[in-house]
């Protein structure tokens, strides 16, 4: 029997583990009261239903250009003008599977097997064991309370030599932390006087909570952005995300993504298309709106309960919460409580190996009532 690839002995993404423990509690007619899952609790905007179910009767929905179809890279284009306040053209839009999809092709376009690549610890586990899987040296920058959790030029000058990339995320998984335009500056000007490509995970712009998103296209084209549909738009199961990619890799990109993947699904980009209209982004904004009263409300709720030692939650729809009073087995810990109470949470070992071991994250994206509900039950626990 052929055994399992040296490359694919990565990591699990131990949150799958919580959400799969969470399903077998409901088909138990136990309760859930998740804070687990890192995804809206709201459906694609109605626009994009309303042009999805348009284009079932009147497309034949085959296959499309492998770089994704011209209106919608179009309108990414402008959605970064607008927003960004940045000169993007859609040339420079690169419409991938999910943003999951544009990191595995970034990555195979700009490294070779043995590249180095610097990543913010904690961070979104998907970088380093994508990363490790193929073959590239990942460099964690420890990124703790001292720099709010963001990772610093500082950190890549006591590197023993620059790195073939930095990634950031801004605002990030699992702290929920922004980085300043000042500092996102200092970090671009850096990868560019060292040759070290930036990859600007921007998926979470659009909701943050007073602390400006910048995107690290203000700092010059030679970066890559990438984004989704995921989380602002509410459309994570449409797998659908996009680049913009400096000209010298975008063919390398289209080379891999055509005999990878052919091309991204047909059917989610003709949706995403409307969900750059003024009526998506109308929704859109209010579900920003209710994030935010959930992010207080969990704010306070942890507050009571003793858990203050979070990370700066300037957006996103996270609270990263050191809980060492608590426990020094997130893993272990997170599945009591889920046993116990029904409350779901990520452990911390997800995002860091180390000191994750006494930290969860837990996601406010869900509704105000599963909040309040969990905040009851954690109280028997923590109290
Ligand atoms: C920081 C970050 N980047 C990328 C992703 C991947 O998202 P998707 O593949 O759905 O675009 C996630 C998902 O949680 C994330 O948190």
């Amino acid at each position: 029997m052929r055994s399992e690839s040296d490359r694919s002995r990565i990591a699990m993404f131990h949150v799958m583990d919580v959400l799969a423990e969470s399903a077998a509690r409901r088909s138990a007619g136990l309760p859930v009261y998740s804070l687990a899952a890192g995804q809206p609790s709201t459906p694609a905007p109605a626009a994009v239903r309303a042009a999805v179910a348009d284009v079932l009767g009147s497309e034949i929905l085959g296959y499309t250009e492998s770089l994704g179809i011209m209106p919608l890279r179009e309108a990414i284009a402008a959605h970064h003008r607008e927003r960004d306040g940045v000169p993007v053209t859609a040339d420079e839009v690169v419409v991938t599977t999910g943003s999951s999809g544009a990191f595995t092709l970034i990555f195979l376009a700009a490294f070779d097997v043995g590249a180095t690549v610097a990543v913010a610890r904690p961070g979104y586990p998907a970088y380093r064991n994508t990363l490790a899987a193929l073959g590239a040296r990942v460099v964690e920058l420890d990124c703790g309370p001292a720099t709010r959790f963001v990772p610093t030029v500082e950190m890549l000058d006591e590197l023993d030599e620059p790195p073939a990339a930095l990634i950031v995320a801004s605002p990030a998984n699992p702290t929920g932390t922004v980085l300043d335009a000042g500092d996102l500056a200092a970090l671009s000007g850096w990868c560019d006087a060292h040759g070290t490509l930036l990859i600007s995970d921007e998926i979470y712009h659009g909701i943050s909570y007073g602390r400006p998103t910048v995107s690290a296209r203000r700092f010059g084209d030679r970066s890559v952005v990438v984004n989704s549909t995921s989380k602002y738009f509410s459309m994570t199961g449409w797998r659908l995300g996009w680049m913009l990619v400096p000209p010298e890799l975008r063919r390398p990109v289209e080379r891999l993504t055509a005999n990878m993947t052919i091309c991204p699904p047909t059917l989610s980009q003709y949706g995403a298309v409307a969900a750059f209209s003024a009526d998506a982004i109308t929704e859109l904004d209010g579900h920003v709106a209710r994030y935010a009263l959930n992010r207080r409300l969990l704010l306070d709720g942890l507050a009571e309960l003793g858990i203050t030692d979070i990370a700066p939650p300037d957006g996103a729809f996270y609270v990263y919460a050191n809980v060492e009073h608590l426990t020094d087995d997130s893993i272990g810990w997170c599945a009591e409580v889920l046993a116990s109470t029904g409350v779901a949470m990520a452990p911390g070992v997800d995002f860091d190996t180390d000191a994750g071991r006494h930290t969860v994250r837990m996601s406010f994206a869900g509704g105000s009532d599963t909040i309040g509900a969990a905040l009851e039950q954690l109280a028997a626990v923590v109290r």
